[in-house]
């Protein structure tokens, strides 16, 4: 499905952008893992070892000048980009309102949504100028709906779906697509907290109960969304935010069956 794409991913070092990275690549992908953290080496070591090809590239996001070394980077080392999966982010810790501080919006701002905007500003050139590419960024139920973050997040990723939006009308008539992912409850680093308090206090089967899917979701089912908007599968799929999250933002408030 991206045989000979190149394509840049962030926060490819943990849960949905480690997933992403090595579905990818077993997809035919040349993938630039980029991530603040060191696991971004053991993405890139899981992919080399499953005969794909990556690079690892340490880096922060919301940093601008190190967004334009890394998608430079990237065209130098692979000789062109095709596609960029904006997805680092960061929690934000889920605070009350009243708990919340300026200092709290600036960080969640700064990697979720300025990060994102960075990642389309730098690569967009490139992509105007070849006449194609795909970017595809991660936002979240929270950015839908209430209850699913808090404040900052939620804004943020709010954020994240009118950056999409307004970015596609940008690049009208370029031949260059831009999409959201909106992801339901995933098991990942981000999510840990959520998943070892529950399994604590034994009501881990309650988890993920208030979607029709009544489960919670795996990285790579975020992946798999994320390897078709990035591909050429998805030719007139443009400016849209995809909720993968089990159906949960299809309902208006519901009691769910107890038995
Ligand atoms: N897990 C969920 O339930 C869920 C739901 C909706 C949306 N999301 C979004 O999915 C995306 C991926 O998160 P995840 O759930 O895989 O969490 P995760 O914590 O497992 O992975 C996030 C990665 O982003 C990296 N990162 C954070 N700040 C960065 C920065 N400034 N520069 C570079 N990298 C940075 C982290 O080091 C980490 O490797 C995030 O944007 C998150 O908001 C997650």
């Amino acid at each position: 499905m991206l045989a000979e794409k190149r394509i840049v991913i962030t926060g490819a070092g943990s849960g949905i952008g480690r997933a992403t990275s090595i579905l990818a690549a077993s997809y035919g992908a040349k993938v630039v893992c980029v991530d603040i953290s060191d696991g971004v080496n053991d993405t890139v070591t899981e992919i080399e070892r499953n005969g794909g090809s990556a690079l690892a590239i340490a880096a922060d996001v919301s940093d601008e000048a190190a967004v334009i070394e890394f998608i430079e980077h990237c065209i130098s080392q692979f000789g062109g980009i095709d596609g960029i999966y904006a997805n680092a982010g960061v929690s934000g810790g889920r605070k009350s309102l009243t708990e919340l501080t300026v200092e709290d919006w600036q960080r969640t701002l700064a990697v979720n949504t300025v990060g994102v905007f960075l990642a389309i500003k730098h690569s967009a050139p490139h992509f105007i100028g070849q006449g194609h590419g795909a970017i595809v960024c991660t936002a979240s139920v929270a950015g839908l709906r209430a209850n699913a973050g808090g404040v900052d997040y939620s804004a943020s990723k709010a954020g994240v779906i009118s950056i999409v939006q307004t970015t596609a009308y940008q690049l009208y008539g370029t031949g260059v697509r831009i999409n959201a992912i909106c992801p339901g409850l995933i098991e990942t680093g981000m999510t840990k907290p959520t998943f070892d308090m529950a399994r604590a206090r034994g009501s881990e089967d309650k988890i993920g109960q208030i979607n029709p899917a009544k489960r919670y979701g795996q990285p790579q089912e975020i992946g798999e969304a994320a390897c078709f908007l990035l591909s050429d599968r998805a030719s007139y799929v443009n400016g849209h935010a995809l909720p993968v999250d089990g159906g949960l933002s299809a309902s208006h408030p519901w009691v769910f069956p107890r038995k």
